[in-house]
């Protein structure tokens, strides 16, 4: 049951229609004024739902279904009392209400909260001005987004706002006393509470909810006058009755929500009937290319929107919002035994989706890491006019668009917890003849930008940033961009990857150096799509104005996500697993070269080479560790796989040095920091330094080598899973908070550790449940 966090003496419901009837409904269910409510927090008498509503049939039926405690068909009668005013009324109806309002209140009128749930925002506010001259401190207009095609108090649901937000568009006077007060309301129904500006409320939901609703009348109303009896209803099967159910909604509704957004109702309309007529020309032409761009879109912006509606959507952050707290609660103990395949590395998902984009030809890709990251490149070509067909099951098209094909997308490209993703794009994008903005999550939000946008305006990129060189960027099309030799300060291949991109746009060469190896797909798969790229020792380079030519891609096993199981293996006594076609590019085997030094029983087997990156099965099985110096030439071989080996280095023998991993405190988190509360939190004994951590392992052969504890993941995919495994050596429980984000790197994770033999509970729920 929803809890009650609001103290209203009496709440009036002016209109007890579906949505005010619901609302009483839904205040009852949360105990709210409710006569043998003892049980339910005490809650008295005093308190009250009233009602007011022209019909007495509607008042009747409201008390008889006991959700109201008094009604009456005058407003003047139910007035004296309330503390809080909900105006349910049609949108029309209000500058009436509020007028009879103004006038009964009289003085009352700033003790008391106005509230309202009207679709459509702009007009309602010009009633308020109008009937009281000025907006009221005390009045915060809302809009609860739930409703039915049903109407009236009978059809009224305790859950309608269950799960449902509810938008509240407070003005710059309004008392934070009344919208706090507003907000508990909802809050006790159940619904998530949001604000937003008036304007941006009616535009949004003209887009939204209007637009759709005038469809659906549209629609249902042409067919109807076609067949004057009706006949084709007859017919009509499930396609008919998904797109039109809501053209059963009260008309008297609908027609003041149009008369009142009309504006915005009107611009929304007009970008439909742009759409309409590019697809009537598609079909008119047979153009199948043209209308599988346009399916392709919409059927995958349905599918990521039915995501987010259940709540497995790949933009974690909205997960995380919606479900408060995705939690991973193992028990400790167990043996990791099996042979599993992980999904495809991400690095090379994200890159086979850019340049499959950018080349000339269809390029088949398979192996793709459906996670969110990945996801979210491939969504933001789709934006830029790409089409994409996939993915299925790891399988995806690309119709590429040659290099200047790319299209202005219609708003800012989001890509989530991607700074993959970001930095590539700022390259790619740089060169571009439209400008782009470029957003992600709240993580993502706060990570390092200027280490690529510095050296793209050495290219004479226009780039603009948030403060400190944080997202989001604002990128400005049409600049001409000259290649440049640049030292790279820190060991990025993302830094690396972004300047080569731009550089395939940029007149003469673009030259790279780095301080170090790192990962060079980008480098393999230009080459592999028949682009030059030269390296010589520490730099590489390439000219700009070539062509790319789609090749097929086959993605191998990500050997960062397969690190997990790697080390869960490598500490666990009785532990024997193999891990299928996993990538061994030179430049990523940091992990399996640092697990050998500490002792690791680890072997490759079945090596071969897959579409320019080498792959093997790697074969695992439980020996002792030893606590090392980490080398310093393993540090950018290894940069993602340190969480998961801060975890071996736990249970080694001896204490395990890092040095040289500054890089880590930028990622996703401060890695170093957040592995380090993490290991307190379970009693492993460390010391911190700016640049890495010594571990003192627990060392014991068997048994455990820790206690268990509560482990904040900052909402970061790499932390969650290290210490989901380090439960194998715990002696208790551990409790891992906000999980939600191994989805954008390792979808399905939960279910191959429960298949290789961890336990593991997944649990959602509010902060500290
Ligand atoms: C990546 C490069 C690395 C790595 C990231 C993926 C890439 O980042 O940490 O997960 O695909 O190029 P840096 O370039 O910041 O080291």
């Amino acid at each position: 049951m929803v809890t009650r966090k609001h103290e209203e003496s009496c709440i009036l419901i002016v209109g007890l229609g579906l949505i005010g009837g619901s609302l009483a409904a839904a205040l009852r269910a949360s105990g709210y004024g409710r006569r043998d409510s003892d049980d339910l927090g005490g809650f008295g008498p005093a308190e009250q739902i009233v009602a007011c509503d022209p019909d007495p049939d509607e008042i009747r039926r409201g008390l008889e279904m006991g959700l109201i405690d008094r009604g009456d068909t005058r407003l003047e009668r139910v007035v004296d009392g309330a503390s809080l005013i909900v105006l349910a009324v049609p949108v029309l109806a209000m500058r009436s209400v509020m007028g009879e309002l103004a006038r009964y209140l009289g003085d009352a009128a700033g003790d008391v909260v106005i509230t309202d749930v009207g679709s459509t925002k702009a007009a309602i506010r010009d009633c308020a001005l109008e009937v009281f001259g000025r907006m009221p401190a005390n009045l915060v207009l809302g809009h609860p987004i739930a409703g039915s095609e049903k109407s009236g108090v009978a059809a009224a649901d305790p859950e309608l706002y269950i799960g449902h937000k509810v938008i509240l568009t407070p003005e710059p006077d309004t008392d934070p006393a009344a919208l706090a007060r507003v907000q508990a309301m909802w809050s006790a129904c159940g619904a998530e509470v949001l604000e937003m500006g008036v304007e941006r409320h009616d535009q949004v939901l003209a887009r939204t909810s209007h637009l759709p609703h005038l469809l659906a009348f549209s629609l249902v109303d042409t067919l109807a006058r076609q067949d004057e009896r009706l006949e084709i209803f007859r017919y009509a099967a499930g396609g008919f009755r998904d797109f039109t159910r809501i053209a059963g909604s009260d008309p008297v509704m609908w027609r003041d929500i149009f008369t009142a957004n009309r504006d915005a109702v009107l611009a929304s309309l007009d970008d439909f009937e742009a759409g309409v007529a590019r697809l009537r020309v598609a079909v008119e032409r047979g153009d199948g290319d043209a209308m599988l761009t346009i399916f392709d879109r919409a059927s995958h912006a349905r599918h990521y929107f039915e995501s987010l509606l259940n709540k497995t959507s790949y933009q974690a952050e909205y997960q995380m919002q919606q479900q408060g707290n995705l939690r991973y609660r193992m028990s400790p103990g167990g043996a990791v035994v099996g042979r599993i395949r992980v999904p495809g590395d991400k690095s090379i998902s994200h890159r086979s989706i850019m340049l499959g984009a950018l080349a000339e030809g269809v390029t088949e890709i398979k192996g793709f890491l459906e996670g969110e990251d990945s996801l979210a490149t491939l969504q933001a070509f789709r934006e830029m006019g790409v089409a994409i067909e996939g993915p299925y099951q790891g399988r995806v098209t690309v119709h590429g668009v040659g290099l200047h094909g790319l299209k202005k997308p219609s708003g800012p490209l989001y890509v989530g917890n991607a700074g993959t993703a970001m930095r590539l794009f700022a390259g790619l994008l740089a060169g571009q003849a439209f400008d782009t903005e470029l957003t992600g999550d709240t993580s993502l939000t706060k990570r390092p930008m200027n280490r690529v946008a510095d050296p793209l305006r050495l290219m004479g990129a226009e780039i603009d940033t948030a403060e400190g060189g944080r997202p989001p960027l604002q990128l400005h099309g049409g600049r001409a961009l000259k290649g440049i030799s640049y030292d790279m300060p820190m060991a990025s291949a993302q830094v690396k990857s972004c300047l080569l991109l731009a550089g395939l746009y940029a007149e003469g060469e673009t030259r790279v150096s780095e301080p170090a190896p790192t990962r060079d797909h980008t480098e393999r798969m230009l080459a592999g799509f028949g682009y030059p790229v030269h390296r010589d020792g520490d730099t590489c380079w390439l000219s700009g104005g070539g062509r790319l030519t789609a090749a097929p891609i086959d993605v191998p096993s990500d050997i960062s996500s397969a690190t997990f199981f790697l080390v869960a293996a490598a500490i666990t006594p009785g532990s024997d697993l193999v891990l299928e076609h996993v990538g061994i590019n030179p430049t990523r085997i940091g992990v399996i070269n640092i697990l050998k030094l500490m002792g690791a029983d680890l072997r490759l087997e079945n090596e071969r080479e897959v579409g320019g990156e080498p792959v093997a099965d790697l074969h695992i099985r439980h020996a002792p560790l030893k606590g090392i110096d980490i080398p310093l030439e393993q540090v950018p071989l290894a940069i993602d796989e340190f969480p998961a080996l801060f975890i071996a280095a736990a249970n080694a023998r001896g204490i395990t040095r890092l040095r040289g991993a500054e890089e880590l405190r930028v990622k996703e988190s401060d890695r170093l920091q957040a592995m380090a509360d993490g290991l307190a939190a379970i009693g492993v004994e460390h010391t911190l330094y700016p640049d890495g951590i010594d571990i003192v392992g627990g060392g014991s052969a068997e048994g455990s080598n820790y206690g268990g504890g509560r482990i904040d993941s900052l909402e970061d995919h790499r932390i969650a899973m290290s210490f989901a495994i380090a439960a194998l050596r715990a002696s208790e429980e551990i409790i891992i908070d906000d999980c939600a984000n191994v989805a954008t790197s390792f979808p399905g994770f939960v279910d191959l550790a429960r298949k290789v033999g961890l336990t593991l509970t997944e649990e959602s729920g509010e902060e500290g449940a």
